[in-house]
């Protein structure tokens, strides 16, 4: 293998600049170039590329975001766009292309080497951690420690006034981040899309611990699930004191990756290239029981990952 190609698709996550830095740093160690196209599958629709060097990616490790830019495609879910992108790849001469992002980016990938023969090679990144077969994916690392941190502040805030602050979280499909920044910060409630919410109990719980002296409460709520408006309807006049709304949104995507996000990142980017010298395509890089493994990119989208419940137990012991 001499050329490949290299996108990071879908949502970003912190973490990503990390795996281009390795995936470009492992290849030219092989003697392989890369072209790393923009904008996801858009860029190599549009054929726009860099080949990225050694030097090129110097300084990217501690950067949040990803360097080549993202997007999420809706276009490569037609059979005929993913041709276009295909025939694209051959003509430039790139033999294997590796994709860094969520579900909907290894989708197109599978695809693209099902119906294209373009050997492809997953790297999941995404702040969801929704990606089945991969104990943690890149970027969920970070994402947690960002939101931990904003929800501490906000406890400070919320202990002073004596209020109750429901915070809205990422996740349209997964209750991950909602229920582990939950368990990591103590909070009385957390809601998920994963179990339906019984908002009469919240405020139940909420109304007892005030009468213990609790002064604060922390309400999480994942997007996926209900918005935060509608979680204060529904409790403010059950509880009985001040809330207040904070929709963290897009800043627990951002910011410089963690240590084991960087990690994680450079494992990763590493096994991909490794994965590719040895032929072996198809394949998702994932973390299990912290190594590094490759599994079928088709067995990955065939699952739908599950939130450990026991978690959600242990999150209502400990508040
Ligand atoms: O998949 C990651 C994620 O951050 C989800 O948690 C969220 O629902 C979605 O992306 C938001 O996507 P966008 O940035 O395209 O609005």
């Amino acid at each position: 293998i001499k050329r490949i190609g290299l996108i990071t698709s879908g949502g970003d996550a912190p973490g990503m600049n990390a795996a281009i830095r390795s995936v470009v740093r492992t290849a030219e160690s092989k003697g392989i170039e890369v072209y790393a196209f923009l904008r996801g599958y858009a860029g190599i629709l549009d054929k726009e590329y860099k080949v990225l060097k050694f030097s090129d990616v110097g300084g990217i490790m501690e950067k949040g975001g990803t360097i080549l830019r993202t997007a999420r495609v809706l276009e490569f879910k037609l059979p005929e766009v993913r041709k276009e992108a295909a025939d694209i790849l051959r003509e430039l001469k790139i033999e294997a292309l590796v994709v860094i992002g969520g579900e909907g980016s290894l989708t197109g990938a599978k695809l693209l080497m099902e119906e294209q023969d373009i050997p492809v090679v997953g790297i999941p990144g995404s702040i969801d951690n929704d990606i089945p077969q991969t104990d943690m994916c890149i970027g969920v690392d970070t994402c947690l420690n960002t939101t931990i941190e904003a929800m501490q502040k906000l406890k400070d805030t919320a202990s002073s006034h004596e209020r109750a602050f429901i915070v809205e979280v990422m996740g349209r499909g997964s209750g991950y981040i909602a229920l582990m920044s939950a368990l990591s910060v103590g909070a009385e409630a957390v809601i998920i899309p994963e179990t339906p919410v019984d908002f009469k109990a919240i405020a139940e719980r909420i109304w007892e611990e005030r009468q213990r002296g609790k002064v604060n409460s922390i309400i999480v709520v994942a997007e996926g699930a209900a918005s935060a408006y509608t979680v204060a309807r529904h409790l403010e006049n059950r509880i009985g004191f001040e809330t207040r709304i904070t929709i963290l949104g897009h800043i627990v995507r951002g910011g410089s990756p963690s240590a084991f996000d960087r990690i994680l990142a450079s494992r990763m980017g590493y096994e991909a290239i490794k994965s590719i010298v040895e032929g072996e395509y198809g394949v998702m890089i994932a973390l299990s029981r912290s190594n590094m493994i490759r599994v079928p990119i088709e067995s990955v989208l065939s699952e739908k990952k599950e939130l450990d419940m026991e978690i959600l137990k242990l999150a209502k012991i400990l508040s």
